[in-house]
């Protein structure tokens, strides 16, 4: 989602609507403003991007000084203009817009309903207001206060209130949040190009600072409310690396930004006491798991990479059977799918066609449906009787990568799920598990900064006509997607092979020099996996190694080595991904591709 603010002498709307502009990119289902007049706040909001607010208002512009806007990707309740922000409380006197997720909103508003609040939309963040509004002790900064210490979870926030009308409060934590400062005026924005036509000087927010904003002054403290002096903080980006946070390419910040998008996708579905798993949108128990006698998991490109994981998770802890297909095959060869069946369609966009087509003709034949997807309210989202939602944020880059590895959380916690219900496992394993799945954010972002080997390897390696992908059992499944990863964004021809198929056929193609990336992660294929990797070493292929932290046996084989941290072998794919994208990534740059947007492809590929 995108955030402005505004509070000076000028009109807010015109700059809340500049700066919503620049910040579509984010999120552009729904959109909405609230401007002060001097009386009261008007608030104005439309389904749609943000032209049909515009549409909307522009005969009749809300008028004031003061006011704050947002730009929606839909994470909770579907895109209507009742769930657009801004929200506000009963009275109408506060006024909130977020951008995040607020983990125990179901039971912060089953409360707030008790003592009598009415609520107009689906959303976790209309529980904000209602909160401030029952919170409110006459003092706007301490109340505020009052609320982040009852609300958990991901956010950044602007509060506005007729109460108090002479300021914005804005806090964050876990999403960006910028303040411009002006001349008379200052802006807030979840994002620096929703600023950088008016002013380039700002102040960056940390995680916990809360700041006190009005025409002439910005006040920012910490979390115990302690005064904080920030750097100003000149930004010399122009407008279009802005719009990348500073990356140069869309792809790069996204392979970035999984951290966060994997620990927003699994933390509310962890229960509180770290024991379980907990899917309210399933609500499934053993009755259901036992009307379906298999599982068909069906998907395109990235998504069908991420479905063979799936697979993998859901037979070994979950015992269940499951086939996976891409859906432009599925779809035409009379699948055997009845009331027996559960379809799974994984589809970052929800909109590609043979996947949808192939859901729709799964239910024609009585299958049960569910939707893994990371657009709400998508085509997918729609058909599906129930729906999984990856909150990656949106993605931009034609090549996926966020969505790939929240798509390999839902699948590992789905797969908990079923085991938890069908007793496939101890509940100390389950608990061990998921203790380890709470690590994997801050695991990712370790391998994340272990970069410069890898663009040593890229430069080394980018002008190969052929690279080779290999591994065994879930090593596979992440060498297939690093290899379609290299092709989409070099074009370097790649392929991956599932190591033990060496020697019936690709061995012939290993010479001397050619590059083969070998994962050996997963104990119980090993030694077999070593074996392969001195096959192809004995054709002198270079070959790097991917391995875990404790492994120190591997690089007496090989050329060269990255390590990724120990955890589970189960969720290492979520790991060893990460240097195989950065691989493709830095290969393209140093082939000079365009890498965001690569030759002949589409992010979302609707026809048939
Ligand atoms: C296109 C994209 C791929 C993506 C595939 C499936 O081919 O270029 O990156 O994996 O479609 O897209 P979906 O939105 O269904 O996950």
């Amino acid at each position: 989602c995108g955030i402005v603010g505004y509070v000076g002498d000028k009109q807010a709307a015109n700059f809340l609507l500049e700066g919503l502009s620049k910040l579509e990119y984010r999120g552009y289902d729904s959109a909405g403003i609230a401007v002060y007049d001097g009386n009261h706040i008007r608030v104005e909001k439309s389904v749609g991007r943000l032209s049909a607010l515009r549409d909307k208002i522009k005969d009749d512009m809300p008028k004031g000084t003061m006011g704050i806007g947002h730009t929606r990707w839909a994470t909770h309740g579907r895109p209507s203009d009742r769930n657009a922000h801004p929200h506000t409380d009963c009275t109408g006197d506060f006024v909130v817009v977020h951008n995040g997720i607020i983990e125990n909103y179901l039971a912060l508003k089953e409360e707030l309903i008790e003592k009598g609040h009415v609520f107009k939309s689906e959303t976790d963040t209309e529980v904000v207001a209602h909160l401030l509004e029952e919170v409110y002790n006459g003092d706007f900064v301490s109340s505020v206060r009052e609320v982040l210490r009852r609300i958990e979870g991901s956010y950044s926030l602007v509060f506005m209130s007729k109460r108090e009308p002479d300021k914005l409060i804005c806090t964050k934590q876990d999403n960006p949040l910028v303040i411009g400062i002006g001349e008379g005026e200052n802006f807030i924005a979840s994002d620096i190009p929703a600023i950088i036509s008016r002013t380039r000087r700002t102040y960056i927010l940390n995680d916990g600072e809360l700041a006190v904003v009005t025409k002439d002054a910005i006040k920012i403290t910490n979390r115990r409310g302690e005064p904080v002096t920030k750097k100003v903080f000149e930004v010399n980006w122009n407008a279009e690396a802005a719009e990348k946070g500073g990356y140069e390419h869309f792809m790069l910040k996204e392979i970035n930004e999984q951290p966060k998008a994997v620990r927003d996708t699994m933390s509310q579905r962890i229960a509180k006491d770290g024991k379980s798993i907990v899917m309210n949108e399933l609500k499934w128990d053993a009755d259901y798991l036992n009307s379906f006698n298999k599982i068909y998991i069906v998907a395109c490109g990235t998504a069908y990479h991420a479905g063979l994981v799936g697979k993998f998770y859901i037979e070994k802890l979950a015992r269940t059977i499951v086939e996976v297909d891409v859906a432009s095959e599925f779809r035409y060869r009379e699948p055997i799918v009845d009331e027996n069946t559960l379809f799974i369609a994984v589809s970052q966009s929800g909109e590609t066609s043979d996947t949808l087509a192939a859901m729709k003709e799964s239910k024609r034949l009585g299958a049960k449906t569910l939707a893994l997807t990371n657009v709400v309210g998508s085509s997918i989202a729609r058909e599906a009787d129930q729906v999984l939602y990856t909150w990656a944020g949106p993605e931009i880059a034609v090549a996926s990568t966020k969505a790939y590895t929240t798509q390999l959380i839902l699948f590992f916690m789905l797969a908990l799920y079923m085991a938890q219900i069908k007793k496939t496992q101890t509940p100390e394993r389950i608990e061990e598990l998921i203790a380890k799945l709470k690590n994997i954010p801050a695991q990712v972002s370790e391998t994340l900064s272990d970069v410069e080997p890898i663009k040593t390897f890229a430069k080394q390696y980018g002008f190969n006509e052929d690279v080779f992908y290999i591994g065994r059992s879930l090593d596979y499944d992440v060498a297939l997607e690093g290899a379609l990863k290299l092709k989409e964004v070099s074009y370097i021809h790649a392929e991956a092979y599932a190591a033990g198929e060496l020697k019936h056929g690709t061995l012939a193609l290993i010479v001397e020099g050619v590059p083969v990336i070998a994962l050996a992660t997963q104990k119980s294929v090993y030694e077999k996996t070593l074996s392969n990797i001195k096959e192809v070493k004995a054709r002198d292929a270079v070959v790097i190694g991917i391995a875990a932290e404790g492994d120190t046996e591997l690089e007496k084989y090989v050329d060269h080595v990255m390590k990724v941290p120990e955890t589970d072998e189960l969720l290492i794919p979520l790991l060893t991904v990460v240097p195989l994208q950065l691989l493709a990534y830095y290969a393209a740059i140093t082939r000079g591709c365009d890498v965001d947007k690569p030759r002949n492809l589409a992010k979302s590929v609707t026809v048939e």
